[in-house]
């Protein structure tokens, strides 16, 4: 069978997702990661799955290894999550280059590094392309896949079949797009709301509102930024800020950290953000909208 052995580089939060989604869908799946620290942790996040997906089948197919050669050498596709710093992911495609096989496809997970600023260090630049998933990988089901200017169409084609097989709806991507499609829209649409927000123009309730109301969406823009996790959106707007040199964007960061982060209110995984969990508030907003 095609794909018959999936290997996960990293199994961290998105790395463990992406290897018991792929096991779920019956792929034998090998989770390589760099220490039994982070080997347990993984095994953690999948007890937990289990409780959630009620079910202990995926064990049977998962393994887990900190050996990269016995990781990847019979691997029909390797996809690299580990954490997201150039250095690190440059040393782990030359490592892997020593040890994968020429008929591995090779797709990276990463979120701002784009294949192409990785491909000089994998081995077989043709069959390297990048593989996005979001969080979480079976509720957020879609798949950007999207290679460089090199990257072999059939590979980028197999990929695609790669991803419906593991019952993810593949989002293709004809040409390197800096946060593929889903980034590319939602951060400046996040960044919108923030300055209307942060500069007193509206309070975050009416902005979600009148987004909620008006598109007969479940959710507006506060409530995405209290799932993202309030330090992401914070270090987003702090990169932002060192980018552009803004004020602005530099006091938004502040306010961000006073009013949120150093009171612990970090979003959804702390059961406060912007909103109060469970039954924020703004699950509301449309029952209520004709009052
Ligand atoms: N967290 C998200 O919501 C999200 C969404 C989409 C994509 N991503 C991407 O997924 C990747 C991983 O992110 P994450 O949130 O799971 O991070 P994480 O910190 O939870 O996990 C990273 C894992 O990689 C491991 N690792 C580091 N160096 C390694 C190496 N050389 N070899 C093997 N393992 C190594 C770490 O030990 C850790 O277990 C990043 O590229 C990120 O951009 C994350």
């Amino acid at each position: 069978m095609e794909f018959d052995k999936v290997t996960v580089c990293g199994g961290g939060i998105l790395g463990s997702q992406i290897a018991w989604q792929a096991a779920l869908c019956g792929f034998n799946v090998t989770i390589y990661d760099i220490d039994d620290e982070k080997i347990e942790r993984c095994r953690g996040f999948h007890q937990h799955y289990a409780k959630l997906f009620k079910t202990d089948k995926p064990f049977l197919n998962l393994n887990y290894t900190t050996n990269l050669k016995d990781a990847v050498s019979n691997a029909s596709v390797v996809i690299e999550s580990i954490t997201e710093n150039m250095d690190s992911k440059k040393k782990f495609y030359e490592q892997l280059s020593n040890y994968v096989s020429d008929s591995t496809i090779i797709a990276t997970n990463s979120s701002t590094i784009t294949p192409n600023k990785l491909k000089s260090y994998v081995k077989k630049p043709e069959r390297f392309l990048a593989l996005h998933f979001a969080n979480p990988v079976w509720e957020a089901n879609i798949a950007e896949i999207m290679g460089h200017d090199t990257t072999d169409k059939n590979i980028f084609e197999k990929t695609v079949e790669f991803a419906q097989r593991i019952e993810m709806i593949p989002i293709k991507i004809y040409k390197e797009q800096k946060g593929y499609v889903l980034n590319a829209m939602l951060i400046p649409w996040l960044a919108s709301a923030q300055h209307l927000y942060f500069t007193d123009v509206a309070d975050y309730r009416d902005i979600d509102r009148a987004w909620i109301i008006s598109t007969k969406s479940k959710i507006g823009p506060f409530g995405i930024m209290d799932i993202i996790g309030l330090r992401t959106i914070y270090n987003i707007i702090l990169m932002d800020a060192k980018k552009t040199g803004k004020k602005e964007l530099f006091e938004r960061a502040e306010k961000v950290k006073k009013n949120f982060l150093d009171k612990g209110k970090l979003g959804l995984s702390t059961k406060e953000g912007f909103y109060k969990y469970p039954n924020p508030e703004y699950e509301t907003f449309l029952d209520k909208h004709n009052v």
